[in-house]
């Protein structure tokens, strides 16, 4: 059966579990059953993002919730590693695992950086990738093979793989990554671990395509012949299968070890990711099996932690800085301290709550600590500085309006709304950010300038600003060629989809997953529009329409009501349609792409198959030819590329590698 023609069963299959389930109130079939074959429609759809539009059964209104990811129970358990904190405890360790064996030589370690991330374990059967699953409770797992075919990993493994294998690795994201969606977004994740494993669980995998998310292969779970005879071996041979394996990791001597752990530590700061020890695994596989597990863990590696990065110093201020929702959030500013190699001046301080419960004031002397966080958490005070308790602002600092809390929100909000002039800032940063508008050039500090300047009063001013493209050329750090280049990034923007375009109104708890989801129910802004202007009203039938639209419930929906029921909001939102084009949500990624209108040619090995290759380009608006031509706009040149990439390059035509592509795409 095709794919097509197997997504097209499945969603027939799910059409009639919505009927059965909610008009009939008779389910037919079971929770687990349900959610698992939404989840298989997921895992076409990810693929083949183009058949969207076929699957209205899944975003149904009243479409059953799908509880969750299907369970899958892992052949070899996933286990954990027993920990270690100092050269005596390696030692003891060690020593110990000697005596069980009856050992007299020396080992040989495998060290690799831990990873602070989530595991993985990859199922390949017939070398395809078939399954990936997370760690769960170690026995069983949930299946996140669409989210993880979002990654890029091996979609296949070359001839000498054995049949049947499992590949076990760490998913994580670097800090600047998690950095960056942080700032994008309202929901904060405490640290890097927390936003791999949140963008990775998300039953749309669309989103976890959004998020840049890596995978270093590290174990073998198990397998159907062996692969090699050390664990050396074995990483030499994903990282041949295409496998991404940390290029730190290193054969050790037995008395090598604590001298690789003081490099890694102090390379720990600089490094990319988090990383919250190092692994030392025994090389030798036979001795890995005689080794064996006890509990939960092998006898053969030991994880040897980093001490927690600890450091106190004063407190010398707590700023309160007001969002683009007008939340007022405290951050502590200390006098700066080194950290484990990082030097810190500011440190989180949550909410009022918070700050009340530690009893936190200007002037303490406070214990900090940085484990795994990037940025670093007040643990306690050490030392009062004499100072009186820390009297929360109930006016917004910046302009002065009532900042109030509601019963149910430990947040403070202001409630200026577009007369404060943060929120204004905020949410403009947020209008052009890379999620939203995307308008290369309008990060933080232009917005911030501009707005001074006066030009920015609301979203739609943004497209006003090629008409001040004089006197921006004529600003200090600005000229003639930037300015230009601004007025072309903003003009490129004229067009967007309409979940985008949703998610850059910056509305309460609307970030791009809710706008995904308002945007595939109403279909068109019109729609959308209208649907909302009606749901202003408490009980409406729209208001309850909105209500039920799986994901959002009745919550947001008088958020998304309250935004309507601005008149300014309303403004703003006539000035934009003056000044842009909203697409309708099943057109938006083939106008959004740089591939839109573009011809297209694949030649050689690429590590994705052609027929999803083809089908991803198509997806982005591009078409997709089989012969280079004057015609063609880009060639994607894969591994072992003959005559169309020589043709290409006789042509001039623009060449891409596959890596190149796919960070084009996006995906
Ligand atoms: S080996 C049987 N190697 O640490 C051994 N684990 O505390 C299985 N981790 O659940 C794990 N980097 O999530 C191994 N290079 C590495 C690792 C690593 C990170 C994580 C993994 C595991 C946890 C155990």
């Amino acid at each position: 059966m095709s794919e097509k023609a197997k997504l097209q069963e499945i969603l027939a299959r799910i059409e009639a579990a919505n009927a059965a389930y909610h008009e009939r109130d008779a389910p037919e079939i079971s929770d687990a059953e349900y959610d698992a074959i939404r989840r298989e429609a997921e895992a076409i759809l990810a693929v083949h993002p183009e058949w969207r539009d076929m699957a209205g059964a899944l975003a149904e209104v009243g479409a059953r919730p799908a509880s969750g990811f299907k369970k899958v129970r892992h052949r070899t358990p996933m286990l954990s590693l027993e920990n270690v904190f100092s050269g005596e405890e390696f030692e003891e360790f060690w020593r110990g695992k000697k005596r069980f064996l009856g050992y007299g030589g020396a080992w040989e370690f495998v060290a690799e950086p831990k990873i602070d991330g989530l595991s993985i374990s990859l199922t390949y059967e017939g070398r395809r990738l078939v399954r990936a699953a997370t760690r769960g409770d170690g026995a069983e797992g949930e299946d996140v093979t669409a989210n993880i075919l979002t990654l890029d990993v091996p979609r296949a493994l070359p001839e000498d793989a054995p049949d049947f294998i499992e590949i076990r690795g760490e998913v994580y994201m670097t800090k600047a990554d998690f950095m960056a969606l942080n700032a994008s977004q309202e929901r904060q994740f405490a640290n890097p671990r927390n936003a791999a494993a949140g963008s990775l669980r998300q039953l749309d995998a669309s989103i976890t395509a959004k998020r840049k998310l890596s995978l270093f292969a590290y174990a073998q779970g198990e397998t159907s012949t062996p692969v090699a005879e050390t664990h050396w071996e074995y990483l030499a041979t994903l990282r041949r299968w295409g496998f991404l394996v940390n290029p730190l990791s290193k054969l050790v001597a037995e008395d090598g070890a604590e001298a690789f752990q003081d490099g890694i530590g102090t390379q720990r700061a600089a490094l990319p990711y988090d990383i919250d020890g190092v692994v030392y695994k025994v090389n030798d596989l036979r001795l890995q099996s005689r080794l064996g597990f006890v509990g939960r863990a092998p006898r053969w590696a030991c994880a040897w932690k980093f001490p927690a990065e600890k450091a106190s110093t004063v407190l010398e201020d707590i700023e309160i800085q007001v969002g683009r929702t007008g939340a007022l959030t405290p951050r502590a500013r200390l006098k700066p301290v080194n950290v484990g190699g990082v030097l810190v001046t500011y440190a989180t301080l949550h909410n009022e709550d918070e700050i009340a419960r530690k009893n936190v004031r200007i002037g303490d002397v406070v214990e900090l600590q940085r484990a795994g966080d990037v940025i670093p958490q007040i643990l306690r005070v050490l030392k009062h500085g004499g100072g009186p308790a820390f009297k929360f602002p109930d006016h917004c600092p910046v302009c002065g309006s009532l900042a109030v809390r509601t019963d149910d929100d430990v947040v403070r909000r202001c409630t200026g709304g577009l007369s404060c002039p943060a929120q204004v800032v905020e949410r403009l940063i947020h209008f052009c950010s890379r999620g939203a508008f995307d308008i290369e050039g309008m990060g933080e500090k232009t917005v911030q300038e501009f707005y001074e300047a006066g030009w920015l009063h609301n979203a739609a001013d943004v497209f006003t600003l090629p008409g001040h493209e004089a006197e921006i050329a004529a600003r200090e750090g600005w000229g003639p060629v930037s300015a230009a280049k601004l007025s072309a990034a903003i003009a490129a923007r004229r067009e967007i989809g309409l979940e985008r375009f949703i998610y850059a109104l910056g509305i309460r708890r609307i970030g791009e997953n809710n706008a995904k989801l308002l945007a595939r129910h109403y279909g068109s802004y019109a729609a959308w529009k209208a649907g909302m202007e009606a749901a202003v009203v408490i009980g409406s039938d729209a208001r309850l329409e909105l209500g039920s639209i799986s994901g959002i419930g009745p919550a947001i929906a008088s958020d998304l009501a309250a935004f309507f029921a601005e008149a300014h909001n309303l403004q703003t939102l006539a000035a934009l349609e003056r000044e842009v084009r909203v697409l309708d949500a099943a057109s938006a990624a083939a106008v959004d792409s740089p591939f839109a209108g573009k011809v297209m040619v694949f030649t050689g090995t690429l590590s994705m198959a052609r027929p999803e290759a083809k089908a991803r380009a198509e997806a982005l608006g591009a078409k997709v030819t089989e012969s280079v031509s004057k015609k063609t706009d880009f060639v994607v040149v894969g591994e072992d590329a003959g005559s169309k990439a020589k043709k290409a390059a006789e042509l001039g035509i623009r060449t891409l590698t596959e890596e190149e592509f796919r960070e084009m795409a996006g995906f």
